[in-house]
């Protein structure tokens, strides 16, 4: 009897034990943030400036849903049947990079920037939340194996992303629009928020 009654103190004790060491766990990644100035207020204020950029549509119109590129200001499924094909760079026949040069073709309205490509299934971003966005961008199965400090880097400097600022014409001659935030601007909000911990705030 004595005995049983110290075999049941002892495993309650070690429940207790298991659900203490499991909130401490839950709670680290909000305790290795090194700033201690934190505050939730400017961290999301820095997540809006860079979502209002991964959310416009000279991002989203690469990073599509389905497989297929978008084009304009209304994201028009791309002209000529283009498709994601084996690679992300289309099929053979008509390759991305047979129209899409390294630079904007302002004569002829194509635009260009090296490495032009669709972005890979996994990296779709169309129709998502902007906290959907921040997740999978997060997310080394689904943002290529990137480390944070990479994800930052490429948000930062990578040429695809930075076109976004420099768009070109449309092939009616109508520059293209830019994202709503100005470029400076939208390094700092992101070198910032990486450097807060990369915190994407709770959804409402
Ligand atoms: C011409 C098409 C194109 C445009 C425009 C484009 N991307 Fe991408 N994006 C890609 C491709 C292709 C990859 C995959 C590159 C790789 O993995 O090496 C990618 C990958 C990424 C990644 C890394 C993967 C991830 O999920 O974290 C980020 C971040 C990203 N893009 C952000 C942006 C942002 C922000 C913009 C707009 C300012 C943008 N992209 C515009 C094609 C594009
Ligand atoms: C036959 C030529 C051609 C091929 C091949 C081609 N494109 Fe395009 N693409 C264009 C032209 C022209 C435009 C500009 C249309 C406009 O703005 O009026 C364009 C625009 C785009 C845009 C729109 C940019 C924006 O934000 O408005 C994206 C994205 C794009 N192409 C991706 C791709 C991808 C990815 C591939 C390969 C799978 C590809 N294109 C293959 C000719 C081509």
């Amino acid at each position: 009897m004595k005995r049983q009654t110290i075999l049941l103190f002892t495993s309650a004790l070690l429940i207790v034990g298991v659900l203490a060491s499991n909130f401490t766990i839950g709670n680290a990644a909000y305790t290795t943030i090194s700033n201690a100035t934190f505050d939730a207020k400017v961290n999301e204020g820095n997540f809006n400036k860079m979502m209002d950029v991964l959310t416009h549509k000279r991002c989203v119109n690469c990073h599509p849903s389905d497989n297929i590129p978008k084009q304009g200001e209304d994201s028009h499924p791309h002209y000529f049947g283009m498709a994601r094909g084996e690679d992300n760079h289309g099929y053979k026949a008509t390759s991305c990079n047979t129209c899409h040069q390294s630079e904007n073709n302002n004569y002829s309205g194509v635009p260009g920037a090296p490495e032009w490509s669709l972005a890979p299934a996994s990296m779709m971003w169309e129709g998502l939340t902007r906290i959907e966005i921040a997740q999978s961008m997060m997310d080394p199965e689904r943002n290529g194996a990137r480390t944070p400090d990479e994800t930052m880097h490429h948000l930062t400097e990578h040429e695809l992303v930075l076109w976004a600022w420099e768009p070109g014409l449309n092939a009616e001659g109508v520059p293209r629009e830019k994202p709503p935030v100005p470029k400076d601007e939208y390094i700092k909000a992101v070198k910032q928020w990486f450097a807060d911990g990369a915190i994407i705030p709770e959804s409402k």
